[in-house]
């Protein structure tokens, strides 16, 4: 059998004279991005001077991406320009991209080919959608946007919250207004994870104990409901009205009682419940007041004189990002706040109750992960694991 050669990639080859003639193109160079299979044949992407243009499918090419030899002047990659080049259509080699440098041109590249996936495989039968029209309940409503962003995710195999849970969070919080947005794996840990905070010692009066009661509704959604109960806690459940399938706020003073703390209760369908009415009812009883707002994001409720979202009044809110919802990640969700200690406690929680967490992939970022006393633990027990 052929003994296949290696060694080929990431090579930058100024192409014989030979080659340039007979395909007419309109480059002297080439990238090698694989090693020459059976036919002696490599993949390659061509490689220009300058010509003044640039698009998002052209990379620059400097010293700095070099690991070896010389360059002949700054170039630029064609991501589009991709062909196949025999060994001896090669003149010589110039030099070698580092392992960046052509990271960055595979992953481009990449995405470029599930661009053209999503126009064969999802957009040929699709009516485009045009900003305004209506979108059908649990529709999938999608472009080649979110193709390459779920491809370019994936190509880093980063499989926990990475660079695009930043990037998220910060986005959505801003998009609502609020401070703080913790993502979740979904809108019912969302609930989970709102509720639980509230039971944190470190509340202290405030902390929703045991036995102590919730008001929610009798028709809503069951994981609004579960954590309550799961906890120990007693959900209240008041009347909703017709027609919006909304807290009866006539029932409040009904539902409560001395060992009321919170009232924790959905926007249904969509349609927000009265704010105004709770969260007053709220603030004179000294209560915590999560809105589920996985139905209703986009809702906006006039408060105080103000268009605001649903999700941005009460203590705390939560999102569903499960598919039939307004946007989604396959499955996930949100708790929003505007309190830095709701965000700490939530938080908490999330990552395995711990005191204290590192953003993913940092260690050590508060530089007193093995420096401080915990009860009756040793001497610079681990931060990390209290
Ligand atoms: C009001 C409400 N709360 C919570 C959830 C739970 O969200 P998930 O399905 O992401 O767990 C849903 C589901 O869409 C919901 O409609």
């Amino acid at each position: 059998m052929k003994k296949r050669t290696v060694g080929y990639r990431g090579k930058l080859f100024r192409l014989e004279e030979r080659f340039l003639r007979s395909s007419r193109q309109k480059f002297q160079f080439a990238l090698a991005l694989g090693e020459p299979r059976e036919s002696d044949e490599m993949e390659c992407i061509g490689v220009c001077e300058p010509n003044g243009k640039t698009t998002e499918k052209m990379i620059p090419l400097t010293g700095k991406d070099i690991i070896e030899g010389e360059l002949p002047a700054d170039l630029v990659l064609l991501l589009e320009k991709k062909f196949f080049l025999s060994k001896d259509e090669i003149n010589h080699v110039m030099a070698k991209v580092n392992g960046d440098c052509l990271e960055k041109v595979l992953r481009q590249h990449t995405l470029i080919c599930a661009e053209k996936y999503y126009e064969v495989k999802h957009k040929r039968n699709r009516e485009t959608f045009n900003l305004g029209e209506r979108i059908p309940y649990a529709a999938r409503i999608f472009d080649e946007k979110e193709i390459t962003a779920l491809v370019d995710s994936a190509l880093d195999f980063w499989l926990t919250t990475g660079r695009y849970t930043t990037l998220f969070e910060a986005a959505f919080a801003n998009f609502l207004g609020v401070r703080y947005c913790s993502l979740t794996n979904s809108g019912s840990s969302a609930n989970l994870l709102a509720f639980m905070g509230l039971t944190s010692p470190k509340l202290g009066y405030g902390k929703i104990c045991r036995g102590d009661e919730v008001i929610t509704v009798a028709a809503g959604f069951p994981t609004t409901v579960a954590s309550i109960l799961q906890y120990g806690a007693v959900p209240v459940f008041v009347d909703i009205s017709l027609p919006t399938y909304n807290i009866d706020c006539d029932q409040l003073e009904v539902g409560l009682s001395e060992k009321t703390k919170a009232i924790m209760i959905a926007h249904t369908l969509g349609n927000p419940f009265d704010l105004r009415k709770v969260k007053e009812f709220c603030d004179q009883h000294n209560l915590w007041l999560i809105e589920d707002n996985c139905d209703a994001l986009g809702a906006k409720y006039l408060y105080n004189g103000e268009w605001k979202y649903t999700g941005t009044i009460g203590h705390m809110a939560t999102s569903s990002f499960y598919p039939p919802n307004h946007i989604t990640m396959g499955e996930g969700g949100a708790v929003n706040t505007n309190d830095p200690q709701l965000k700490r406690l939530v938080e908490s929680f999330r990552d395995w109750g711990r005191d204290c967490w590192c953003p993913t992939g940092h260690d050590n970022t508060c530089t007193h992960r093995f420096k401080q006393q915990f009860g009756e633990l040793p001497f610079a027990y681990d931060h990390k694991y209290v």
